[in-house]
């Protein structure tokens, strides 16, 4: 049942003719109620929000909505908030990666049309590869294409700075994602993989894991959750179970070399660039590293007073970004 402080805000907002946030509070009572089983109650007053939405033709703005995600107190220690304007069309994706991509972020639009046949829309992202390939940039993508605020949690430092109360705050912040629909991105969950046994406690890791687990299991929020990983390897397999579809990202291809360079490079005249010499420097690079060197290149052009980037500005700047290391060795 709503709180007397939900039943106040509510009144309040009709009183202020703020639609989005009378919205809002709405979802939070139904988030309350479903969360006490009373689901038959909960699904009508979705259902009652979004006809209202969809008939006053005012679909909650994120402006609106900002204010109210704020996350307040305690939480503010835990999730740092962004509102991502990047859009898909930013990112340079293997076309296996966009089309799941492009596929959650369908379902996510079209969650009111799956909700009215019982089906629930793709919300469990695992992100996996090396660093700089775009793990949080295709997060940003989903939150920015979808109008969502995104939060993010970086479990390795809750982890150690909560020792021993990790699995509280995580309940924490599932109890916040279930009152505010976001994106929320776990980022480094390798935290959870048992690689740091030589710091930390490994009994602690394994429980915060399980909780882990547990509520990702338990969660029938309306936010989408994404799990960043460097390490895939050193997952728990049960990990996997729980998510609806795993990105697996990589240092980019020959062709995709040359798009994440184009894109940076756009507002510049190329003269000519010989492709065959740029390709093999950026070898074992991955996009951001990539996309550093393309600046780096465009500024020396800039600073040489020049207007077209030619090759060698940008083989000598690819060749002096530093590249990742193969992990040959196993889990560290
Ligand atoms: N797939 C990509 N396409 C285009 N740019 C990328 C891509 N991956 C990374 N970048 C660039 O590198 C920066 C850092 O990438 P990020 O998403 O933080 O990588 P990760 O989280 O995998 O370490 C981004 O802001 C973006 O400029
Ligand atoms: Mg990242």
């Amino acid at each position: 049942m709503a709180t007397n402080d939900q039943l106040k805000a509510l009144v309040k907002s009709h009183a202020d003719g703020d639609d989005p946030q009378f919205y809002a509070i709405a979802m939070q009572v139904a988030a309350k109620a479903a969360r006490a089983g009373q689901s038959k109650f909960a699904q009508e007053l979705r259902d009652l929000v979004n006809d209202l939405r969809e008939r006053t033709g005012q679909r909650a703005r994120i402006a609106a909505v900002v204010p109210f995600t704020q996350p307040k107190g305690e939480l503010g220690s835990l999730l740092s908030v962004s509102y991502p304007e990047v859009r898909l069309s930013d990112l340079v994706l293997t076309d296996k990666v966009r089309e799941r991509l492009t596929h959650v972020l369908l379902e996510q639009r079209q969650r009111d049309a799956l909700a009215r046949h019982g089906l629930t829309p793709a919300r469990r992202v695992l992100l996996t590869g090396p660093p700089g390939t775009g793990k949080t940039s295709t997060a940003r993508v989903i939150a920015g294409e979808l109008g969502l605020p995104l939060f993010s949690i970086r479990l390795d430092t809750v982890l150690s700075k909560f020792m021993g109360e990790t699995a509280a705050k995580l309940r924490l912040v599932f109890d916040a994602l279930a009152e505010t629909r976001g994106v929320y991105l776990f980022d480094e969950v390798d935290a959870l993989g048992g690689d740091r046994t030589a710091r930390n406690d490994v009994g602690e890791i394994r429980r915060v894991l399980n909780s882990f687990l547990q509520f990702l299991e338990e969660d029938t929020s309306e936010s989408v959750i994404i799990a960043a990983t460097n390490h895939l390897n050193l997952l728990d397999n049960a990990l996997f179970r729980r998510f609806d579809t795993v990105m697996g990202l990589a240092l980019p291809d020959d062709a995709a070399v040359e798009s994440v360079i184009e894109n940076r490079l756009a507002s510049f005249k190329l003269y000519n660039l010989s492709w065959t010499r740029i390709i093999p420097a950026a070898r074992g690079l991955s996009h951001a590293e990539i996309a550093t060197a393309a600046e780096n290149a465009a500024k020396r052009t800039i600073l040489s007073n020049r207007t077209r980037v030619r090759t060698d500005d940008v083989v000598i700047a690819l060749k002096e970004r530093p590249r990742a290391r193969r992990r040959a060795d196993g889990p560290a």
